[in-house]
Order: C-alpha cells, then sequence, then structure tokens
C-alpha cells in the first residue's frame, strides 16, 4: 500500500503578488519500506515537495495523501494528529533544542502529544541510532554526525509512517554522512517506515532503492537502482 501518495500535485507560492510555480502536476507514490533519494538542482521543489508530504504545507491543486488522508482535507486537530503520528521531519542543520538534553529532545514528540512511556521509546530511539551512552549529555557536546543521529532517534520516536529528510548530510562529512545513510537506509529496510531524502549527493542517491529527479517542479526521471 502507498503510504504516500502525490496526485496531479502543483504548488504556487504567492509573494508580493506574484505567483512562483515550485511544483507542476507532480504524481508519485511511496510505498512503505523504501527508501528514495529526491534530486535535483537549487530551486527545482525538493524541500516544497517534503513539506507538502509532511503536511506542513498544502496544495495549490492535486491531493496529497498521507497514511491515508488528505492533508488538504483535515481540520487542525487532524493537521495535528497526523504530524505528531504519521510524519518524521529530519534537518540539514539538526533543529535540537540546546536547553534540552539528548534524551529530553527525543522524548518531546511524545510528550506533546500526551503519549505514555516518553522516556522508555526515547532511550530505545536512541539506541536505534546508535546513541544509547549519549542520553544525558547536551546537544553542544555532540559532533555534527550525532547531533543527526539524535535529530533522526526524535523523527523516529513516534513511529512514523514516512520520514521526510532535507538534505540530512548536508552539514556533514562524507564519512560521517554515509553512517547516517547507513542507518536511513535500516530504518527503511525495517520495512514499516519509507524514507524520502533530499540530497545534493549522487553518493547518497546511489544509497537508496529508488530515485526520483526533479526538474523545474516536474519530475524528470524515476528510476530504481
Ligand atoms: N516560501 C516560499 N515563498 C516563495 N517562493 C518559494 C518559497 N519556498 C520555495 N520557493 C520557490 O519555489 C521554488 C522551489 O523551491 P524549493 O522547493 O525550496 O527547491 P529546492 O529544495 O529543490 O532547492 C524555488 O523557485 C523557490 O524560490
Ligand atoms: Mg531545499
Amino acid at each position: 500500500m502507498a503510504i504516500l501518495e502525490f496526485t496531479n500535485v502543483s504548488k504556487d507560492y504567492i509573494t508580493e503578488g506574484q505567483s512562483v510555480p515550485a511544483l507542476h502536476e507532480v504524481t508519485l507514490n511511496v510505498e512503505a519500506g523504501q527508501f528514495v533519494a529526491l534530486v535535483g538542482r537549487s530551486g527545482c521543489g525538493k524541500s516544497t515537495l517534503l513539506n507538502l508530504a509532511g503536511a506542513m504545507d498544502f496544495p495549490t491543486s492535486g491531493q496529497v495523501r498521507v497514511g491515508g488522508a488528505v492533508t488538504s482535507t483535515l481540520d487542525d486537530a487532524g493537521l495535528t494528529r497526523l504530524r505528531r503520528t504519521k510524519v518524521g521531519f529530519i534537518f540539514q542543520s539538526f533543529q535540537l533544542l540546546n536547553t534540552l538534553s539528548v534524551v529530553e529532545n527525543v522524548e518531546l514528540p511524545l510528550l506533546l502529544a500526551g503519549v505514555g512511556g516518553a522516556a522508555e521509546k526515547a532511550l530505545e530511539c536512541l539506541r536505534l541510532a546508535g546513541m544509547e551512552g549519549y542520553a544525558r549529555r547536551m546537544p553542544y557536546q555532540l559532533s555534527g554526525g550525532q547531533m543527526q543521529r539524535v535529530g533522526i532517534a526524535r523523527a523516529l520516536v513516534h513511529e512514523p509512517v514516512v520520514l521526510l529528510a532535507d538534505e540530512p548530510t548536508g552539514n556533514l562529512d562524507t564519512v560521517t554522512g554515509d553512517g547516517i545513510l547507513e542507518l536511513l537506509r535500516g530504518i527503511a529496510a525495517g520495512g514499516g517506515t519509507a524514507v524520502v531524502m533530499a540530497t545534493h549527493s549522487l553518493e547518497a542517491a546511489a544509497l537508496t532503492d529508488r530515485t526520483v529527479r526533479l526538474r523545474d517542479g516536474r519530475i524528470a526521471a524515476d528510476s530504481g537502482h
């Protein structure tokens, strides 16, 4: 079953009265267990696609379906629920809260959602990300690669159906980035979660099951390896 479905999705941004086209008639299905690289030059629409997939923004026309729900038909409560249960986001700049410890950062999504057993689940995800020994550290005591592992643990803690990663290795050296890619690959291979990753790196794209290439907001190629 498709976990993420884009059907004829177009997105135009309106800024200062001007309409900026970002995506044009994108149709795309992503299945559970897939690891998808989203590639294409800067400005081709990768981040826009991920934001629509995460229900952070909505299409101008067409439909985005995440875990069966059409994002543009949900009310605020439904959207909050979708974001807190179905979607995990990983950022290039990690986005950890500096005043919280590692384990507190990972617990936070569960605390916000009012889900019990947060500490235990956070430790389990830190273990999966190879960071179990760092739970009590503060983010500033970590390397970039370690921060991204914590970011991944946080994105996984509520067991999302889709993990969305926007240039997750963009701030890391190649060796560290490769470790992060292997981790993401393992998460997708686990079968329950699809991983969709925007990347500039062709090496990163070579490690995925599928590469979707965007050009000027359209899908120019879509291939498995
Ligand atoms: N919030 C926004 N407001 C106006 N234009 C935007 C906004 N976000 C992105 N764009 C424009 O949409 C297009 C696609 O951008 P983006 O999705 O960020 O591409 P990518 O992530 O591939 O670099 C670009 O032309 C960009 O300038
Ligand atoms: Mg981008």
